[in-house]
């Protein structure tokens, strides 16, 4: 059956869900976009996800068409019409469709909001239980990378070669440091048992998985660290791992094709992960 999509106020079958070719999303990357997971039904951390639409649509002048207590009023029926038990909803706010290209911000017109479903078991993915490799590769990207903006390009060519070097994901490099992966944050745990993860900038986006795992992991009295760290002290680590809202806490078993400890998920890491798959399953509205 087909899936349901919505469509600025409307629910339609993904066959029909369309948006004009002078939408700004499609013309300019003008637009901003949310991933947030469903467990048994339910959507995981989203007051978290919605504050960061928030921001990001602010640092660009984007006002959201709905009320967030809205979007998350359309989350949830989505989920209820597409009867999805375990995956995603992807959102997305461009700044609308105008009667030709120009680059300043068109006046009078609406933004453009869409959202679909995606189904995945993230609990009990495969990768979850052998980890993942990872390769590196230059962080090509611009400097406001705080903003969750649908300009991916630089992240799609470097998933792309993970992908073609079989590995599950690419972490970014710049002057000499790891920023975060394509499309996760990126943790090492050090032999003396700091969890360090790069501090929030312009240059990484602020994860929301991030964000809960180095609170769950203060409450625990584990320490946390944030700062960049290098490719080498990664390959040194006790263990090394991802967060995102796809993946909830994934272990990173290889660096380029070298082994991170004995190349199999860490105790850390697996108990991160239980850590947030408990909280997942308290804050899931
Ligand atoms: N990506 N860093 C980048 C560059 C990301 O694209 C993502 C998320 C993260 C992790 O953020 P969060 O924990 O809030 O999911 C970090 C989403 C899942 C995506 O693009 O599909």
């Amino acid at each position: 059956m087909d899936q349901i999509a919505y469509v600025n106020g409307s629910f339609v079958p993904m066959s029909e869900a369309k948006v004009s070719i002078l939408d700004r999303g499609f013309l300019f990357a003008d637009g901003i976009y949310e991933v947030a997971a469903v467990l048994d039904g339910k959507l995981i951390d989203n007051a978290s996800h919605l504050a960061r639409l928030e921001r990001s649509v602010g640092e660009i002048s984007l006002a959201l068409p709905e009320t967030t207590g809205r979007i998350q009023e359309i989350q949830k029926e989505l989920i209820a019409l597409n009867n999805l038990v375990n995956g995603m909803v992807y959102l997305e706010v461009t700044r609308g469709a105008d009667t030709g290209r120009d680059f300043a911000f068109p006046k009078g017109v609406k933004p453009t909001l869409v959202m679909f479903t995606s189904v995945k078991d993230i609990i009990n993915a495969a990768s979850a239980k052998t980890g993942i490799g990872v390769i590196t590769v230059p962080d090509i990207r611009w400097t406001r990378r705080d903003i969750k903006s649908v300009a991916l390009l630089a992240q799609v060519l470097a998933k792309q070669a993970a992908a073609e070097a079989g590995a599950g994901e690419a972490w970014m490099i710049e002057d000499g440091k790891v920023t975060e992966g394509g499309s996760s944050s990126a943790f090492i745990l050090t032999q003396d048992d700091v969890i360090v993860t790069r501090q929030n900038s312009s240059a990484i986006l602020p994860g929301c998985t991030r964000k809960a795992v180095v609170a769950l992991a203060e409450e625990r009295q584990l320490r946390v660290e944030e700062r960049p760290f290098t490719v080498a002290e990664a390959l040194a680590a006790k263990e090394a791992f991802i967060t995102s809202a796809t993946v909830f806490v994934q272990a990173v078993v290889s660096i380029d094709g070298k082994t991170v400890a004995n190349g199999k998920p860490g105790p850390m890491t697996d108990r991160l992960r239980e850590i947030y798959v408990e909280f997942a399953k308290a804050s899931a509205v």
